[in-house]
């Protein structure tokens, strides 16, 4: 997990829609302050103030009430020049910014725009091994801007940039990804019992032996390696290899990755 360096002092952060996703950032973004006090304020039924008294806003409302948050008078002014994390899956920048800017545009704002970056965390952001999907962005992004939005999403772990038309197989991918994988221990676990282990041990062996594999990966070793290291030409893997490759579990793992695409996409 990549270190972090401490916000700004005096930073003010609002969330706007603190539900699951932002309270896990939240809890984070608290647990790396230590011993140093933070006041927390509750600002109910007044988005556009909450955003004024901020130096930054995370949004994470459900996607389809991001625009009618940002059309509200006074919230392009309240957001000017800041940094606007957005973890609305499935919602671009363009839309957030013609909802900010709509009214204005083809105008020179009188103050100047909000940066916005589009970022999609994972389930595992509880865990702080979040691997957040970082896609779209404003035109323009100041650095200072960008590194404040990196530095936020470290307290939720890792994050990767995609290009925008690379965003929704991204999402899949890391999102998503965390079901099939979950699934797939799931699978492995049935399995497991069905030879005779324990399910609460055949539960924690699986997600152990995932985590090293993955681990594995993770400091750089190429997944198909690790597998050849693993396997004996003839012995025990390769039987089981060969059933996986006999059932076509590649194409229909490339199938299901293309319909969360799709989907996302629509
Ligand atoms: N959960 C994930 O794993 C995950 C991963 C990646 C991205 N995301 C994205 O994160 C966003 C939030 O997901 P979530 O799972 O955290 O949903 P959630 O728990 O339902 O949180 C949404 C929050 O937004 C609040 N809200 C609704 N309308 C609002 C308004 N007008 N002003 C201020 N707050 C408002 C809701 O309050 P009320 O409950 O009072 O309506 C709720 O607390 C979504 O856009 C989703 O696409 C989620």
């Amino acid at each position: 997990m990549p270190a972090t360096k401490p916000l700004p002092s005096g930073f003010t952060l609002a969330i706007i829609g603190c539900g699951k996703c932002a309270y896990i950032l939240l809890e984070h973004v608290l647990g790396d302050l230590g011993d140093r006090v933070c006041p927390i304020e509750f600002v109910v039924g007044d988005n556009v103030e909450a955003a004024r008294r901020a130096d930054a806003v995370v949004l994470s409302c459900h996607p389809h009430q991001g625009s009618e948050i940002l059309r509200v008078p006074g919230m392009s002014e309240a957001l000017a020049d800041k940094l606007l994390l957005s973890m609305l899956g499935g919602v671009s920048v363009t839309t957030l910014e013609d909802s900010l800017y709509a009214k204005s545009a083809g105008a020179v704002p009188s103050l100047g725009r909000c940066h916005i970056i589009q970022a999609i965390p994972n389930v595992a952001a509880a865990r702080k091994k979040s691997i957040t999907v970082v896609g779209d962005r404003s035109a323009c992004m100041p650095d200072e801007a960008l590194e404040l939005g990196q530095e936020i999403l470290r307290r939720i772990g890792d994050h990767a940039f995609v290009g925008t038309n690379q965003m929704a197989a991204a999402t899949a991918l890391c999102a998503s990804g965390t079901a099939f994988f979950s699934w797939l221990v799931e699978a492995m676990v049935d399995a497991a019992v069905a030879e005779g282990i324990e399910r609460s041990e055949a539960t924690r062996m699986a997600a152990l032996t995932m985590a090293g594999a993955a681990e594995l990966v993770v400091s750089g070793e190429d997944p198909a390696v690790v597998t050849a290291r693993v396997t004996t030409p003839g012995g025990a893997t390769a039987r089981g290899l060969a059933v996986l490759e006999h059932s076509e579990v590649k194409e229909t793992v490339a199938i299901a990755l293309r319909a969360t695409t799709l989907k996302i996409r629509s």
